[in-house]
C-alpha cells in the first residue's frame, strides 16, 4: 500500500515496528471487520445453522415472504425430486457459506432430523461437491424442479 512506503525509507526494525503498530490502531479502530475474520464455527449444529442460516431462512425456516423461501416446506419437495438434493446443496447461500464443508453437512443433517426430511444422511464429499458447481440461473432452476411458473408468495414461491 503507498501509505507504507515512507517506512522504507526508515531503518528497517523501526519501519516495521512502525507498520505493525499502525495495523493494530487500524484493526482497533474497524474491530467488527477484525473479529469477523476471527469467528469460529460451534461444534453445535443448530447453534450453527442459527448463527449462519437462520438471519434469512428464520429459526424454524420460516423465510421471508418475496426474499427468501420458507425452507422447511421447501426442502422435503425439493429432496423428492431428481437434482433437488444437488440444487439444495448448491445454492448461493450454501455455496458461500463461512462455514465449513463438514460443518455444514452436521447443519444440514441436523434439519433432516429436525424436520424428519428421510432420504439418506448428507455426506461431506456431497457437500463439496455441490460447492464446486454452484447454480447460476437459481431462480429458472428452482421453479422448474418445483413445477412452479413463478414466485408464488404464500407457496413455495417466496
Ligand atoms: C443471505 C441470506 C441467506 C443465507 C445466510 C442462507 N441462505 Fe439459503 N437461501 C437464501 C435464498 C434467498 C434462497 C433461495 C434461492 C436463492 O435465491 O438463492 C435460499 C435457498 C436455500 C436452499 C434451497 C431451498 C429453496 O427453497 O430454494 C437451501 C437448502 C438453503 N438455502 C440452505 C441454507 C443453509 C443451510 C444456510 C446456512 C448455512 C443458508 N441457506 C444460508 C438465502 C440465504
Amino acid at each position: 500500500m503507498a501509505v507504507f512506503n515512507i517506512f522504507s525509507r526508515l531503518p528497517r526494525p523501526i519501519g516495521r515496528l512502525s507498520a505493525l503498530v499502525i495495523t493494530a490502531v487500524l484493526c482497533s479502530l474497524n474491530t467488527h471487520r477484525c473479529q469477523a475474520l476471527d469467528r469460529k464455527p460451534t461444534n453445535n449444529p443448530h447453534t450453527n445453522y442459527v448463527l449462519y442460516c437462520a438471519g434469512c431462512h428464520g429459526l424454524t425456516g420460516e423465510g421471508a415472504i418475496h426474499h427468501v423461501p420458507n425452507l422447511k416446506q421447501s426442502l422435503p419437495l425439493l429432496l423428492q425430486v431428481p437434482g433437488g438434493r444437488q440444487f439444495a446443496v448448491s445454492v448461493p447461500g450454501v455455496v458461500n457459506s463461512e462455514l465449513d464443508s463438514t460443518h455444514l453437512t452436521q447443519v444440514f443433517n441436523y434439519l433432516r432430523e429436525e424436520w424428519s426430511l428421510g432420504g439418506e444422511p448428507f455426506t461431506t464429499s456431497e457437500i463439496e461437491a455441490g460447492r464446486q458447481h454452484p447454480i447460476l440461473r437459481v431462480h429458472q432452476s428452482r421453479a422448474a424442479l418445483l413445477g412452479i411458473s413463478n414466485s408464488d408468495p404464500g407457496t413455495v414461491g417466496y
